[in-house]
C-alpha cells in the first residue's frame, strides 16, 4: 500500500543485498521509522518485542531470519538452533511454523553451502506470495461488501473490524483490511469502525494509521462499544484477521475478538474471518481447546503509551500503585459463530468441511 503516495511494503531487503529492513511498528502511528535486522538475534527480537507484528509479517520476518542465520551457519545444527530460537519468540501465531518449516524444507534439498542464498530467495518468495495471497482474499471480500452495498444504495457501508490486519500485519494488503481497500478503491461508499484493541492498541495506533495512509473514512472506537452500534443498525459486517484456524473452523485472533462475535451473532450482523491459507492449523481440531494462548508482559496492560501536546510520545501508568494486571493475547471464536472463512480460494463456511471443500489436498 501506499505512505504518501510511494507503495511500501512492511519487509524488504536492504540495498546491501542482504540486511533486511523493517517498519519498527512499536514506534507508529506518531513516528515512521525503519531497522535493518542483520543477524538471527535481530530478528527474534523484531517479532517478539512486536517491531513486525501480525501472523503473516511474522511469518515474513522469520523466513528472512533464516535467512539471516544461514550466512553465518548454514550447518544442520546451525539451522535447528536457528529455528529454535525463532519459533519460540511468539506462540499463537501458526504463520510463523509453517514459514520455518518451509525454509527447513529447502535445506533439505541442498548442501549448506548453498543454504544461504536459497534461504534469501525462498523468503522473497514467501514475501511475495503473502501480497498475491492476500490481494485474493481482498477480491473476494469485496465480492461480500459489494453485495452488502448493492442491498443499500447510495448509503455508506459500515465495517468494524478489531486488531489490525491490515497491510501493516501482513507484507502487504492484509487479510481482513485487503477487502475495505478493493471497496474502497472500486468506488464502494465504505467507512470503518476501528476497536482501539486494548491493551497494545493494534486498532487505535496501526489500523487507524494505515487507513489514515490510504483515505479509507474511519473512526475509532473504544473496544466495548462495537454492541452498542450492532443494536443500533451502525454495522453492517464485521471482518477480522486471524493468528489461527483449527481444522473444525475455530478462529483465534486477538483478545476481545469473541465478545465481538457474540454481539454480532445476537444482532444478526455477519461476522467474517479473513485468513491465508497459511494460517490454518490443520493439526488442531479444536481451536477453543487446543491452541495456546500468548500471555504479554502485564504491563502493556497497566501502562499506555502516547503524543503529548508538544509532541513527545510519553508513556503512563493507567492502574494504582500495587493493583495487579493481566495480559492475554488473543482468544479463539468458535466456528458457530462465524458467518464465513474469506480466504485467497473463495468464501467458505467455518467448518472441517468447509475448509476441505476449498483445499481438498489436505484431506
Ligand atoms: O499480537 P499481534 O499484534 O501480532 O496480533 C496479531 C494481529 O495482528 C491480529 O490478531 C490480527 O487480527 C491477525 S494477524 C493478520
Amino acid at each position: 500500500m501506499k505512505i504518501n503516495g510511494t507503495p511500501t511494503r512492511t519487509i524488504w531487503l536492504a540495498s546491501d543485498g542482504w540486511g533486511v529492513e523493517i517498519i519498527d511498528q512499536t514506534r507508529l502511528p506518531h513516528e515512521l521509522v525503519t531497522v535493518t535486522l542483520r543477524s538471527l538475534a535481530d530478528a527474534a527480537t523484531a517479532i517478539k518485542d512486536m517491531w513486525v507484528r501480525g501472523a503473516p509479517l511474522i511469518g515474513a520476518t522469520a523466513a528472512y531470519g533464516m535467512a539471516l542465520a544461514a550466512r553465518v551457519d548454514a550447518s544442520d545444527a546451525g539451522l535447528a538452533e536457528a529455528y529454535r530460537v525463532l519459533h519460540a519468540t511468539r506462540p499463537t501465531a501458526i504463520n510463523l511454523k509453517w514459514a520455518l518449516d518451509e525454509m527447513m524444507a529447502v535445506a533439505r534439498e541442498i548442501v549448506p553451502t548453498d543454504r544461504a542464498a536459497a534461504f534469501y530467495a525462498k523468503a522473497f518468495a514467501v514475501c511475495d506470495e503473502d501480497v498475491a495471497i492476500n490481494s485474493a482474499i481482498g477480491d473476494n471480500g469485496h465480492a461480500i461488501i459489494a453485495t452488502i452495498a448493492a442491498a443499500k444504495p447510495g448509503q455508506t457501508v459500515n465495517v468494524l473490524t478489531h486488531c489490525n490486519a491490515g497491510w501493516l500485519a501482513t507484507v502487504d494488503w492484509g487479510t481482513a483490511i485487503a477487502p475495505i481497500y478493493k471497496a474502497f478503491d472500486a468506488g464502494i461508499p465504505i467507512h470503518v469502525w476501528v476497536d482501539e484493541t486494548r491493551p497494545r492498541n493494534q486498532g487505535a495506533s496501526l489500523t487507524a494509521r494505515e487507513l489514515n495512509w490510504h483515505g479509507v473514512p474511519h473512526t475509532v472506537i473504544a473496544d466495548n462499544s462495537g454492541g452498542h452500534l450492532m443494536q443500533h443498525g451502525m454495522v453492517d459486517l464485521c471482518i477480522v484477521g486471524t493468528d489461527r484456524v483449527a481444522g473444525n473452523g475455530d478462529v483465534c485472533n486477538k483478545i476481545g475478538t469473541y465478545l465481538k462475535a457474540l454481539a454480532a451473532k445476537d444482532n444478526g450482523v455477519p461476522f467474517y474471518v479473513a485468513l491465508p491459507s497459511p494460517t490454518i492449523d490443520w493439526t488442531v481440531a479444536d481451536g477453543v481447546k487446543e491452541i495456546p494462548i500468548e500471555e504479554r508482559d502485564p504491563r502493556e496492560q497497566s501502562h499506555i503509551g502516547g503524543k503529548t501536546a508538544d509532541g513527545t510520545v510519553i508513556e503512563v501508568q493507567v492502574i494504582p500503585d500495587g493493583s495487579k494486571a493481566a495480559n492475554w493475547g488473543f482468544d479463539v471464536t468458535p466456528a458457530r459463530l462465524v458467518t464465513g472463512l474469506i480466504t485467497e480460494r473463495g468464501v467458505c463456511p467455518a467448518s472441517p468441511e468447509g475448509l476441505r471443500g476449498l483445499f481438498p489436498e489436505r484431506c
